[in-house]
């Protein structure tokens, strides 16, 4: 597999990275939830409980969802903090309508705001949450280290930031394991349920070549975050990143 940091979803596509994952996600949302489930057998629920652990801890009286996608996380947030205000941010309207659906109708609508907006520009004054969250979606950003210094910009002195995202098993038999999982199996099920047949072979090909543990830990200290630490999930096939400012 080619080992390029721009690896977009559609091949033949003139757009932008941005552009293209805004379509890619716009087209898999109505079977994002479902498939997500079947994808990380149902293991997703465990390390989001760990980021909803660390966040809560912090008892945050604001608190960002960066690329919130269909909402889950800052749904599970909600639950555990009903005093804390809540915005869900994406660049995807699909995934964002989706999220609005599950909140319809219910006393969360006062607590959660689900908008539009690109984690590159976001449109929030300095140090304005307390808490912030991105799960799978800083692989999707088209500039890495732009969407990292915005979230730095709106956190708030002393604040928590949490990073949930895939990352490569290194050890035998892990390693060659999950490489069997993503190259054959992930997309084999993407093609067969979902409507948009290349995004899961988009979503396992920016998966290997994205940087995980020491390189993103390195990355967040050059963008200023501190206390920066990871911890590997599941034989290192997700990672969970902390930091503060
Ligand atoms: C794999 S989904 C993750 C959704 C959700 N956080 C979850 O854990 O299920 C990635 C999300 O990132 C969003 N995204 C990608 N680039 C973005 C950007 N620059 N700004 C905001 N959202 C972005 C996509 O639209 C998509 O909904």
């Amino acid at each position: 597999m080619k080992k390029d940091p721009s690896i977009t979803p559609y091949k033949d596509h003139q757009g932008s990275k941005k552009e293209q994952v805004e379509e890619m996600f716009d087209n898999i949302s109505g079977n994002y939830d479902g498939l997500n489930r079947v994808i990380s057998m149902g293991i997703d629920q465990k390390w989001r409980k760990k980021v909803i652990d660390l966040i809560t801890s912090k008892q945050p009286k604001s608190y960002l969802d960066i690329a919130t996608g269909t909402g889950d996380l800052a749904l599970q947030f909600a639950e555990r903090l009903p005093d804390t205000k809540i915005v869900g941010l994406d660049l995807s309207e699909g995934m964002l309508s989706m999220a609005r659906k599950k909140v319809e109708g219910t006393s969360l609508q006062q607590q959660i705001d689900f908008i539009k907006g690109d984690s590159e520009a976001l449109p929030f004054s300095d140090n304005s949450f307390e808490a912030i969250t991105v799960s799978f979606g800083i692989r999707n950003f088209q500039n890495l280290e732009k969407g990292l210094s915005e979230i730095l910009r709106v956190l708030a002195p002393g604040g928590i930031f949490v990073i949930l995202e895939t990352s490569v098993p290194t050890k035998f038999p892990f390693k060659q394991g999950y490489g069997v999982y993503s190259k054959a199996i992930l997309p084999l099920i993407g093609k067969i349920f979902s409507k948009d047949k290349v995004a899961y072979r988009y979503l396992s090909e920016s998966a290997s070549v994205f940087p995980f543990g020491e390189k993103l830990n390195n990355i967040l200290q050059k963008i200023g975050f501190k206390q920066v630490e990871h911890k590997p999930q599941t034989l290192g096939v997700a990672t969970i990143y902390s930091a503060t400012k």
